[in-house]
């Protein structure tokens, strides 16, 4: 059964305030979220795009502390260059608010109390680390430990970044407070919970059996929650950075980010539409749509719904096209690395050519897979397609036009069997086109609207009104009617994807008032309808300006590699008596030479207190012989002798390997007795 609705209230994930937006940010949500948009108000719709950044987060306290600032001062900061970066590149919001503002503050708090007042939540007590020192309790990001599965010293409570795997707080061995550096202490805490499992009955049903036609990737993650059973999610936490819990026993609690943040939605129509925002959110006949990323599926079809239900007068999701991840030239985007390309520096290096990056990442969207940004398909996209295709024909037809005809729309003739093929071929563009939209399948859509350009360039090419033009006017009239009113066709069909564009060629073709209702038609512009002076739509692009941002990017990944710290995974655990079967001591070193023909040996002999014996190691690069006599070091007086290049080594001496690869001797902190025992 399909709804009738009247209106759109389309959402896009608030991006966190915390860096600049980059090209997955575009491709996974705002890019569909935009075309989207653009094409229900070209059809006249009644629609709004609700944006806005999340402000809340340990992340942006994480990052205020390593800064130095306030997370009021980091939040400031990126909130104005993400909202930048939208707007520059074409997104179109009715309003792109933030979390930090009073009326999301006061919006967020009364729709917990309505929940609190109604008894939907549990309150339960729970043990949470807690640094004596900082007085404070930590979020899982603010504790450090050892990773039980691989031994990393530095796995955070949430994720161990060496292994990958997912951790709770109190799975490290050892763990510290990264604010003060002490050990973390349990303490009881109080938190309210969502109980999704009360919830989990309706959930089933109205996605596993109502939203059977949601995009695979979206149901198949909630299909797996389900399945897994869903338990109460608490819905408070104990910092000092989000939305204040209003209760009378809740200093110190605020509304966990990924509660507050949805309502963000809420909150920021209500700062669009002050008298009118309910109409959006509590009637049946509107439409609300959620575009996000994959990692958000389950706050947007499972934890929002269920706050939204327990509120009771709000409507739920009509449908949530989560698109999956963008990788950058193979690799996983990554903010930390710099493995981005960021908005604002794009626009740096390619000013005004917003459309091209639509365009490349729209043809590339990860709809249904993660997929992969390159610097040569962006190039062969452009030239071969918006240059070679759609403005090789846009402008073939304006300057014939301005050539022939004084740049007035003549008018069409007889119409050979070939031009009625033509008309037919893009006259069922519209139906195809618009079901692709309707169903955000925005690839194939955006491929439809470049076949219609396909047909124009062939048409032009096989008709050859250049040629034409020494024996018969009449024929080039109709060509360059059929090769005008395809024009204007694109002017629509491309509007939701390529708006920068469309407007040049509304300009040029001096149409301002085309909707999405005409698209198919063949007599957009009138005869002797009088058009402006045209430009070229598109430019190549030259391999120069593809390996310069190659180049950039291997500089970062050089740097990454520079600075990437490799800690070695710890071995096994050993007992203590294979520990004591060691014999390790400290040496003074009488005398040291290069070995012959080994560059990295040096032979040592060492006064071990008892005699002198021979130890040969591995670290002529780092030491010159004649630096070491008289110095002390620390050898394995036990270890097995063995011959290198000849000559008996009778132990080990103990170095260390830095992650770099440098080795440095161990040597006592002072000089102590030669024969001296370590343990
Ligand atoms: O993943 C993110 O970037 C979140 N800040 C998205 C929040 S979406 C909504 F709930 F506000
Ligand atoms: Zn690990």
């Amino acid at each position: 059964m399909t709804k009738k609705y009247n209106r759109t209230l389309v959402t896009s994930a608030l991006p966190y305030a915390n860096g600049p937006v980059h090209i997955g940010h575009l491709a996974g949500v705002y890019i569909p979220a935009d075309i989207y948009v653009r094409y229900l108000r070209l059809k006249g719709e009644e629609v709004i795009h609700i944006g806005g950044s999340d402000e809340h987060g340990v992340p942006i306290t994480i990052r205020a502390k390593k800064e130095g600032v306030t997370p009021q001062d980091v939040v400031d900061k990126y909130h104005a260059i993400i909202k930048k970066s939208f707007a520059d590149f074409g997104i179109a919001f009715d309003i792109y608010s933030r979390t930090s503002s009073e009326i999301h503050k006061e919006t967020a708090s009364d729709f917990f109390l309505k929940l609190y007042n109604k008894g939907e939540f549990e309150e339960k007590t729970s043990e949470q680390y807690y640094d004596e020192e900082a007085r404070m309790f930590l979020a899982d990001r603010y504790i450090m430990g050892e990773c039980p599965h691989c031994g990393n010293p530095n796995a955070y409570g949430d994720q161990c970044e060496s292994c990958g795997t997912s951790l709770s707080p109190t799975d490290l061995k050892n763990p510290r407070s990264t604010i003060s550096g002490s050990t973390p202490v349990m303490r009881e805490t109080k938190h309210w919970y969502l109980p999704l499992d009360k919830h989990e009955s309706w959930l089933r049903r109205w996605i596993l059996e109502d939203h059977k036609e949601w995009k695979p990737n979206v149901y198949g993650q909630c299909k797996s929650w389900l399945d897994m059973g869903l338990q109460p999610r608490a819905v408070s936490r104990d910092l000092d950075w989000g939305v204040p819990v209003p209760l009378p026993d809740a200093q110190g609690k605020v509304l966990y980010v990924w509660f507050d943040a949805p309502i963000g939605y809420i909150s920021n129509t209500i700062e669009l539409l002050p008298d009118s925002w309910e109409k959006w959110w509590k009637s049946e006949d509107t439409k609300l749509v959620h575009f996000i990323g994959k990692d958000n599926i389950v706050f947007h079809c499972i934890v929002f719904p269920a706050m939204l239900k327990a509120e009771g007068s709000f409507i739920l999701p009509e449908n949530v096209p989560a698109n999956e991840f963008l990788n950058l030239e193979g690799d996983k985007i990554s903010t930390s690395r710099n493995w981005a390309v960021w908005l604002h520096e794009y626009l740096e290096d390619f000013p005004g050519q917003q459309d091209i990056l639509r365009y490349v990442l729209t043809a590339n969207a990860p709809e249904t897979k993660d997929n992969d940004f390159t610097w040569k398909d962006f190039q062969a996209r452009n030239n071969n397609e918006l240059v070679a295709i759609l403005g090789n024909f846009i402008n073939r037809a304006l300057v014939l036009t301005q050539k022939y005809f004084d740049n007035k729309v003549p008018q069409a003739n007889e119409l050979t069997d070939y031009d009625k093929e033509t008309l037919e071929e893009f006259a069922d563009v519209k139906t195809v086109v618009e079901s692709y939209l309707n169903t955000f399948r925005f690839r194939d859509a955006q491929k439809e609207a470049m076949n219609l350009a396909r047909i124009g360039n062939k048409y032009l090419a096989d008709t050859e009104p250049w040629k034409v033009a020494k024996a018969d006017m009449a024929r080039v009239e109709t060509i360059l009617n059929i090769a005008l009113q395809i024009t204007a066709n694109l002017a629509i069909a491309f509007e939701p994807f390529l708006p920068f564009s469309v407007k040049k060629i509304r300009q040029f073709i001096n149409m301002e008032n085309l909707t999405w209702d005409q698209l198919g038609r063949i007599d957009l512009l009138p005869v002797g309808h009088q058009l402006n002076a045209s430009e070229l739509l598109f430019s190549k692009i030259e391999d120069e300006t593809i390996e310069k941002q190659v180049q950039k990017l291997l500089d970062t990944k050089k740097a990454n590699e520079a600075t990437e710290v490799k800690v070695v995974p710890q071995k096994a655990n050993i007992a203590f008596d294979d520990f004591a079967k060691l014999d390790l001591r400290v040496g003074t070193v009488l005398e040291c030479i290069k070995m012959p023909k080994a560059d990295k040996l040096l032979q040592f002999l060492i006064d071990d207190g008892m005699s002198k014996r021979t130890i040969i190691s591995g670290i002529a690069a780092w030491y010159k012989p004649e630096d070491l006599v008289g110095k002390q070091v620390c050898f394995v007086a036990n270890l097995e002798p063995r011959k290198l290049k000849g000559v008996e080594s009778q132990g080990m001496l103990l170095s260390v390997e830095d992650t770099d690869g440098t080795l440095s001797l161990i040597q006592p902190p002072k000089n102590v007795t030669p024969g001296s025992q370590i343990g």
